[in-house]
């Protein structure tokens, strides 16, 4: 076996796993994933061979959104468990030398945070400016339909305002109504949250994924949105996307948390319709702001017309274009994060991939995307190729975007309920949050009693105790490739090349560095195809998903990962 690389920072060849807490184990039989279960796990982890975990939230909640409305950011939520089972966690990752990244959500907090309850209290209350409180709209009555102070909507469907009865004005919440947003303008919000960020750094953890965190600077003037054709709501995102004072906040953050420390942390930073110029600034180093941040250019390409609930069908070269575009964007300055999957996406493999060719469409995508610039992570489940979901009906959802746009459609809209439901199936972000499966018994032995959202049927078939070990699964794929990640200098450095970028089936790019240049092909269709002239794969072979893979052409989902001298 090769020896491990080291980078400075460290983060250069690391390999980040995201575990989404409810559904990845669940130790104490209530059918909800918790902090003991993760512990119980964190030998999987080890032998996967990944090197920092981001954890989804753990902190106190009510959950209207799994945890992204925080009650108290200084404690764990009894359903996960508490403090102590954090820090053993802490403690048993950092005995195999992988670290924690705890997810930041501070664009808003829960509205039963002890901050928006004080807020809430009256237009007196010293933290009524913690939040943005508006009146209706001059010459509207409160309440009423259009008195919103701006006309923008919510992710989380209808007005993103809320109208408050007992004070007689609006709080802004861009999620759900139990989310309001924090007015980050005061200087006080910001120094109570970098205090928050100091502490959990002291306890140990090594960096933080910052939820939506280019919505935190808004245009205080709060213009409305423009209305898209056939659309109730304006879009109000021009006014708090990368606001006016992002790039301030952020250099003040960094200053203010992470400065003089001795440890280099891990900040990656969730940002919704970032641009690539935008993120080379948020990366650039020499400003110190953030080291990576999460785009979402490429996971939008199946989206149609009205968004994530219209889906179209991917066309393979629109994604290579745009992934190309962000290699060559942040080779000189920034850095990429690599990414399919997260707890909002619906499962890759069902999506880009092809369930018909399980196997190798799930390795073929891991390779194209992981062997690309930039920190690759792997979202719980992916690396056994679980699936979406068959659900059959409303019922059996439990999110609430999903739950709010079914309503929403259906009853205000009406739209077939079934038809609906079919985009719910492809689109939904429950597809990603069932459970684990971590074996072919009942619940996949995720739990001893009833899990809070069903388990997938396929986990007879699909599950980690059939796949470690065995050569040949997705698993052992998944280990290989981080492997090489870990041992291959080119992979963490060389410059990208796309190649055939017009080809309508095959992902093929080189990675160069000085003595050694890697060749990496994948066939992103289910019909054999001919080599592109420019691809050559004659090389040593690294890697690949066919047993034998000495051939001028690439059969179905087929991906191979070759060395050759420069
Ligand atoms: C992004 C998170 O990833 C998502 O799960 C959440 O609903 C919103 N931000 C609001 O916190």
């Amino acid at each position: 076996m090769s020896e491990r690389l080291s980078h400075d920072p460290w983060w250069r060849d690391s390999v980040v796993y995201q575990v989404y807490p409810r559904s990845f184990a669940d130790s104490d039989g209530d059918g909800v994933g918790d902090l003991r279960g993760i512990v119980g796990q964190v030998d999987y982890l080890s032998d996967l061979g990944v090197d920092v975990v981001w954890l989804s939230p753990v902190y106190a909640s009510p959950h209207d959104d799994n945890g992204y409305d925080i009650s108290d950011y200084y404690s764990v939520d009894p359903a996960f468990g508490t403090l102590d089972d954090l820090d053993d966690l802490v403690s048993a990752l950092h005995e195999r030398g992988i670290r924690i990244v705890m997810d930041l959500v501070v664009n808003h907090t829960s509205d039963e945070h002890p901050w928006f309850v004080e807020s809430a209290a009256g237009p007196d209350s010293p933290k009524r400016d913690w939040y943005w409180w508006r009146p209706a709209r001059a010459g509207a009555v409160g309440g009423q339909p259009g008195a919103e102070p701006t006309n923008w909507g919510s992710f989380f469907s209808g007005s993103a305002w809320q109208w408050h009865e007992p004070t007689g004005e609006y709080y802004l919440h861009l999620f759900s109504r139990k989310q309001p947003d924090l007015n980050w303008e005061n200087p006080e919000v910001r120094e109570a949250i970098y205090a928050m960020m100091r502490w959990w750094l002291d306890r140990g953890i090594d960096g933080f994924r910052m939820d939506v965190i280019n919505f935190i600077s808004k245009d205080p003037a709060l213009p409305d949105g423009v209305v898209a054709p056939g659309q109730r709501w304006g879009d109000g995102s021009p006014h708090y996307m990368s606001g006016p004072r992002i790039h301030e906040f952020l250099q003040e953050m960094r200053r203010e948390v992470f400065a003089g420390r001795d440890s280099t942390y891990l900040t990656i930073g969730e940002m919704p319709g970032v641009t690539i110029e935008q993120a080379r600034l948020f990366t650039d180093p020499a400003r110190g702001e953030l080291d990576m941040v999460f785009q979402f250019e490429h996971v939008a390409l199946d989206h149609g017309a009205e968004g994530k609930w219209s889906p179209r069908e991917l066309d393979v070269v629109e994604l290579k274009t745009s992934l190309a575009r962000w290699q060559e964007g942040l080779a000189d300055t920034g850095w990429n994060s690599l990414y399919w999957s997260n707890h909002d996406q619906p499962r890759v493999l069902s999506r880009f991939g092809d369930p018909d060719h399980w196997y190798a469409s799930a390795t073929a995508l891991a390779t194209v995307l992981h062997l690309q610039r930039g920190t690759p992570f792997i979202y719980q489940g992916e690396e056994l190729g679980m699936t979406n979901v068959p659900f059959d009906s409303i019922e059996q959802f439990r999110d609430i975007e999903t739950l709010n746009y079914f309503h929403e459609a259906v009853e205000e809209h009406g739209l077939a309920a079934a038809s609906v439901l079919d985009a719910l199936r492809r689109a939904s972000r429950d597809n990603a949050r069932t459970p684990v499966h971590w074996t072919s018994d009942a619940h996949a032995g995720f739990t001893t009693g009833e899990p809070w959202i069903a388990v997938h049927p396929n986990h007879d078939r699909i599950n980690a105790s059939a796949q470690r070990g065995r050569s040949g699964s997705v698993y052992e794929y998944y280990r290989a490739l981080i492997a090489l990640r870990h041992t291959n200098a080119v992979v963490v450095d060389g410059t990208f090349r796309m190649l055939a970028p017009e080809h309508p089936a095959v992902f093929a790019f080189t990675r160069t560095g000085d003595a050694e240049r890697l060749v990496i092909a994948a066939n992103l269709s289910a019909q054999s195809v001919e080599l592109p002239a420019d691809v050559d794969l004659r090389g040593t072979v690294l890697l690949t998903n066919y047993a034998d893979p000495a051939r001028a052409r690439l059969r179905p989902w087929e991906a191979r990962v070759v060395s050759q001298p420069t």
